[in-house]
Order: structure tokens, then C-alpha cells, then sequence
């Protein structure tokens, strides 16, 4: 993947982003939950926006929980026609900006039009590589390994030869950069269930502002707060890549 010009060899590349807080965003004005999601995806909108001039080459969000569907099924629907939305109304617009759009996660349960718009974004996409997108979406870190796992016992492969790196790919983010930063938003301090084996050694930062107050400056302070970070990998020097 191309690197955009201004970026800078601290880092970080990839950042992942557990965006919560919709609900008590809207709470907090009287609105109803609808509300907050929908101006969550404006929050999405201008994060994407500023990651490329801040350094990053990919962007990894959490969009949907494999756990959401215990949510009433109207909150459920409104999730599911915002991500329709969101892709049939940007997809151009990404395109034409060199973002290659992937949608980590189960395919399996989701309704038929949501897959097929899915599936299209993505191949729409595929060729573009000055940024990678990806909006986990019906995902879950233990479904993911699980459903990883499943696809290596299809292979025929043998099992005494399974490596850790072979294992990676099998996930369904295995296109992306190792991730360097884990941010979730709104004071909650728990990974519910996101990218748990892909944030083995990254940083974890919690940011005290609600998903749809985020934005450029928020992605800004989050990427100074990785500089001060120093990484071992559990070695005794301070390393910027793993191995
Ligand atoms: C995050 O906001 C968006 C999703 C989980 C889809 P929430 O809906 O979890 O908002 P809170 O946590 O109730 O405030
Ligand atoms: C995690 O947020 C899922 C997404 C941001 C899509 P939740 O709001 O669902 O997580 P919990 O239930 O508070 O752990
Ligand atoms: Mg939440």
C-alpha cells in the first residue's frame, strides 16, 4: 500500500476505532437513538476524510457487532439502512479518492441486499490503494477465529504446518497492515469483542468524547498520543515493527 505523501515513519498506519457513544449522544440532546447513529456516520465521513493528511494508510472501524443483533430489531433495521446508505451514497466518492473499501465480518445473517451492496463495494474498490477502509460490519473477533479456523480445516491443510502467519490470513481483515492503534471513544474501556488476535501489540487509547463529536482534530490527538507511546514487542528496546 502506498504511503500519502505527509506521512510520517512514527506512525501510526492503522488505526482502529470502536465508534461508541451514538446512543448517549443523542440521549443527551432528547433525541431518539436513530439520531446519534445517523450523525455518527458524519463523524465517520470526517474521520476518513483526515487520516490519509495525518499519516495513516488504513482505517479499521467497528460498525456492527456480531452482539447487536440483541438490540430492539428497529435500532437493528436503522444500523443496517445506514450502512446501505453510506456505501451507495460514498461509494463514488471513495473510489475516485484511491479507497479501497472492505467490510470485515460475517456475511452469513445479514440481509440478502446489504451482502450483495457489500460485495459490490469491495469489488468495486478492489484496485484502489492509496487508503484501505474497513467497516467491520456483523463482526466479532471470536467468530471471525472461529469461522478462520473452519476455512483451514476446508483447506487440507496439515495442521503441524498451520503458522501464526498462515492463520492471519485466513481472517477476514487479512488485508490490512498490522494495527498499530486501537482507539474507543465514549469513557468505556473494553474491546468488546474487536479485533482481539489483530490487537495483540497494539497501542489501546480511550478517548473521552462521544463517537458523533469525532473528527479530524480527536484523530489528530489520538495520533500524537501513539507517538508518545513507546513498543517492545517484548523484546527490551524500543521497536517500531513486530518480529
Ligand atoms: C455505537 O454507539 C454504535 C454502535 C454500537 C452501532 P452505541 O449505540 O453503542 O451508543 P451508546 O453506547 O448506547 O451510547
Ligand atoms: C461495540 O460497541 C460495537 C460497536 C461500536 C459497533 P457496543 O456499544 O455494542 O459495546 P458494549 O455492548 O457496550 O460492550
Ligand atoms: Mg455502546
Amino acid at each position: 500500500m502506498a504511503d500519502s505523501p505527509s506521512s510520517d515513519a512514527e506512525g501510526p498506519r492503522h488505526v482502529a476505532l470502536i465508534m461508541d457513544g451514538n446512543g448517549r449522544w443523542a440521549k443527551a440532546r432528547g433525541l431518539p437513538r436513530a439520531l446519534g447513529h445517523r450523525a455518527g456516520v458524519e463523524a465517520l465521513k470526517r474521520t476518513v476524510q483526515a487520516a490519509p493528511e495525518l499519516g495513516l494508510t488504513c482505517l479499521t472501524v467497528f460498525g456492527f457487532s456480531t452482539e447487536n443483533w440483541r438490540r430492539p430489531a428497529a435500532e437493528v433495521s436503522e444500523l443496517m439502512g445506514l450502512v446501505r446508505n453510506y456505501v451507495e451514497s460514498d461509494l463514488d466518492r471513495l473510489e475516485r479518492e484511491g479507497v479501497r473499501l472492505r467490510i470485515p465480518g460475517r456475511r452469513e445473517g445479514l440481509p440478502d441486499d446489504i451482502r450483495a451492496i457489500v460485495e459490490r463495494a469491495e469489488a468495486r474498490t478492489a484496485h484502489n490503494d492509496r487508503f484501505l477502509l474497513q467497516v467491520a460490519f456483523n463482526y466479532g473477533s471470536r467468530a471471525d477465529i472461529v469461522d478462520a479456523a473452519r476455512r483451514f480445516a476446508l483447506s487440507g491443510e496439515d495442521p503441524a504446518i498451520l503458522t501464526e502467519d498462515r492463520f492471519e490470513r485466513l481472517l477476514s481483515t487479512s488485508d490490512a497492515p498490522p494495527v498499530d492503534l486501537v482507539v474507543r471513544t465514549s469513557g468505556e474501556r473494553r474491546l468488546s469483542n474487536f479485533l482481539m488476535w489483530e490487537a495483540a501489540y497494539a497501542e489501546l487509547l480511550f478517548q473521552d468524547v462521544l463517537w458523533p463529536d469525532y473528527g479530524p482534530d480527536a484523530l489528530a490527538k489520538a495520533v500524537e498520543a501513539f507517538r508518545t507511546r513507546e513498543r517492545r514487542f517484548g523484546g527490551l528496546e524500543p521497536t517500531r515493527q513486530a518480529g
